[in-house]
């Protein structure tokens, strides 16, 4: 059986501003670090991660149709964009990959419109208001689902 480990981690628009974000929603972690931290956190499960971000939903798009072949499963944080694109929601079903909704905040607890997740059907798992260490969840709950 061919291991299945390689993990596309995904962040959509304005998650690069962290550390200048709400910290108390985000805490003060910049996105070099949050990536640095998340990359051991897998390094640590033997994940391999590959990591993209970008404000643009197009690109973000496109970078989900490039990922045949090349990833085993998706640890996503789309940022806004949970809760409106049904672009990323219908790109993302057309990778047919696993993959785990990540959010840094717990999205149930703030505004009313941020409890929807229009990508949220489409995932194994959701991982919410945990902070940075949510990370380490959803590779876990990706790892379980990818290698059994
Ligand atoms: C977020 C939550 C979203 O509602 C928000 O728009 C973000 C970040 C999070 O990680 O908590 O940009 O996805």
């Amino acid at each position: 059986m061919t291991l299945r480990n390689r993990i596309e981690v995904m962040h959509g628009v304005n998650l690069d501003q962290l550390g200048r974000r709400d910290p108390e929603h985000y805490g003060g972690l910049s996105f070099t670090e949050l990536e640095r931290q998340v990359s051991e956190m897998g390094a640590e499960l033997d994940l391999e991660t590959r990591f993209f971000q970008s404000n643009h939903e197009g690109e973000f798009v496109e970078h989900l149709h490039r990922l045949e072949g090349l990833a085993d499963g998706i640890v996503l944080n789309p940022g806004a964009w949970t809760h409106y694109s049904y672009a990323i929601r219908d790109a993302l079903e057309l990778t047919g990959l696993p993959s785990v909704e990540v959010h840094l905040s717990d999205i149930e607890s703030r505004e009313p419109w941020r409890r929807q997740s229009v990508i949220g059907e489409l995932c194994v798992a959701r991982v919410s208001g945990q902070g940075v260490g949510g990370y380490r969840e959803a590779l876990e709950r990706l790892k379980a689902e990818l290698q059994g």
